[in-house]
């Protein structure tokens, strides 16, 4: 069965938190369902724990998208990676988050909280979950990214 474009995984850290819940309001006024993998609130978690759970949502086809969230990106990025059914993209700029989808087909926008805006961020989600991958040239190297 084909994932759900139409819903969102969401998953952060602590330092994710306040901007996760930022870009949940924003996906449900722009009519997207989500499914929050939390964390629920501020006090201090481990970042894998929340990639991997997200990770895995993808990986069963629960969610055909995702955005992940942590203080810097890094740390959530390095766990989603991990799972092969996964391309998790640290993007923080729209033209980055455009190419992750255009030529990367990735399936996860990762945030960095820290180190991006509220308006910069809510751009590169809209701009990711509106821009379809190109394929041709590109489809054979997404392809070779899921045989390491
Ligand atoms: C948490 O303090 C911080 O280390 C985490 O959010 C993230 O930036 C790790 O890569």
């Amino acid at each position: 069965m084909a994932a759900d474009n139409k819903m969102i995984a969401l998953a952060a850290d602590h330092g994710g938190f306040e901007l996760k819940n930022r870009v949940a309001e924003f996906l449900q006024a722009e009519g997207y369902k989500t499914q929050d993998l939390g964390t629920y609130s501020d006090e201090r978690v481990d970042y894998p724990d929340y990639g991997y759970a997200l990770s895995q949502a993808i990986a069963d086809g629960k969610a055909g998208r995702g955005i992940a969230i942590c203080g810097s990106g890094i740390g959530i990025s390095i766990a989603l990676n991990r799972n092969p059914a996964v391309r998790a993209a640290l993007c923080h700029d729209v033209t980055s988050a455009r190419l992750a989808r255009g030529h990367n087909d990735a399936n996860v926008l990762v945030l960095g909280a820290r180190l991006i805006g509220f308006e910069v961020a809510l751009e590169c989600v809209k701009i990711f979950l509106n821009t379809q991958f190109e394929g041709g040239r590109h489809a054979e190297r997404v392809k070779k990214l899921g045989k390491c």
